[in-house]
């Protein structure tokens, strides 16, 4: 995607090192940073400097190129690295199933460092990829709802957290097809939930959706039901960081809210995934998908920029109470209305899943 007139991905090779957008940073500044080995790439994973499913991914793959660097062909250091990145952050499942790809590479591999760096290569432009065909099954299902209501457009569509190009390696998942929309002239307009605590709404994606021009509004995140209560959601359409192979769906905190809201309120809620996100071992996601619980700091204080330009950190409540961290909900399949995936659409079915994915009738994890 283009950030004031150049074209970016949110993470690249660079020579010996990876860069990345610094997100830790966003809206106020547009930092780019450096990772020199498999430390930098833990760290910048567990601190949020990239995050989002895609994008955690594809960074713990260019994590596992340092891994084969590092381990100089030692195979018990180069599982304790893999060890090291997948234990920085639980619930994304891209994060496994990219380093479970690394080590089937690289065990095969005659030159493990190469085969690692192509493999990444590969990872994150499958990514990107993926997230484009996203958004072309993504666009009929907008173009339809703007059909159904000529006159009284834009089409109202709201998300949560940011499933934008930030959160992947480019285009988004959740936003792909609202992009799509967008330049295909369809008008649309994003009703963006701010997000707490960490405020990825507020902070990322409504960056992503001011840059290319899309109408959109933040809102708390306490809004979206009296919104969908009098008919000004047309359609909720969000992210996954895992979703099983039953089509129920971990994202983030509050996620099961607007489901239940917009089931309330006969809207139809989406989830927008590349197959990457599929947990193909877990079949009940309330029991199976691991919840990361964050530090308290996250709920306890508030990142942002005073009138003066200066970035501050403010505590938002006293300090004696006690405050708890949860980062994703599952928001269980009866209430999904449907998948869009890089090969379509499907129910949040298994049924539905594998018809679209025949391959995963049965699968198992290398690592
Ligand atoms: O904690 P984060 O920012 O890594 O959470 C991920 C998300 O941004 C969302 O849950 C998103 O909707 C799914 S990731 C594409």
């Amino acid at each position: 995607m283009r950030v004031d007139g150049q074209s970016f991905r949110t993470i690249w090779p660079d020579g010996d090192c990876v860069r990345i957008i610094d997100q830790r940073h966003l809206p106020f500044r547009f930092v780019i940073a450096e990772l020199r080995g498999v430390a930098d790439v833990a760290f910048a994973i567990r601190e949020m400097q990239v995050r989002g499913a895609g994008l955690i991914g594809a960074t713990a793959a260019w994590g596992m190129w340092f891994a084969a660097r590092e381990s100089c062909g030692d195979s018990a250091s180069l599982l304790r690295l893999a060890h090291e990145l997948a234990a920085t952050r639980p619930t994304a499942v891209n994060l496994r199933w990219a380093i479970d790809r690394q080590l089937t590479a690289i065990r095969q591999a005659l030159d493990p460092v190469e085969t690692a760096f192509a493999t990444a290569r590969a990872i994150a432009d499958e990514d990107a990829e993926a997230c484009r065909r996203i958004g072309g099954h993504g666009l009929p299902l907008i173009a339809e709802i703007a059909a159904r209501k000529p006159g009284r457009l834009p089409v109202q569509i709201l998300t949560h957290c940011n499933a934008g190009w930030l959160a992947f390696v480019d285009f988004g998942s959740a936003t792909a097809p609202i992009y799509a929309a967008h330049d295909s002239g369809i008008p649309v307009h994003v009703w963006v939930d701010e997000t707490r605590p960490r405020n990825q709404g507020a902070r990322l994606t409504a960056w992503e959706l001011e840059r290319h021009g899309v109408p959109h509004t933040v809102i708390p995140d306490n809004a979206g039901g009296h919104l969908m209560q009098h008919g000004r959601v047309d359609l909720v359409l969000t992210g996954s960081d895992r979703t099983t192979r039953t089509g129920d769906v971990a994202n983030k905190i509050g996620t099961y809210l607007k489901a239940l809201a917009a089931r309330d309120n006969g809207v139809p809620f989406h989830v927008a995934l590349p197959s990457s996100t599929f947990d193909w071992q877990a079949r009940d996601g309330l029991t199976e998908i691991p919840i990361e619980e964050r530090s308290d700091r996250e709920v306890r204080w508030i990142d942002g920029e005073d009138e003066a330009g200066n970035l501050v950190s403010v505590r938002l409540f006293g300090e004696t109470s006690p405050a708890v961290n949860h980062a994703f909900d599952v928001t269980p399949s009866r209430l999904v209305s449907g998948l869009i995936t890089e090969r379509g659409c499907c129910p949040a079915t298994e049924e539905g899943i594998l018809r679209l994915f025949p391959e995963r009738g049965a699968t198992a994890s290398s690592f």
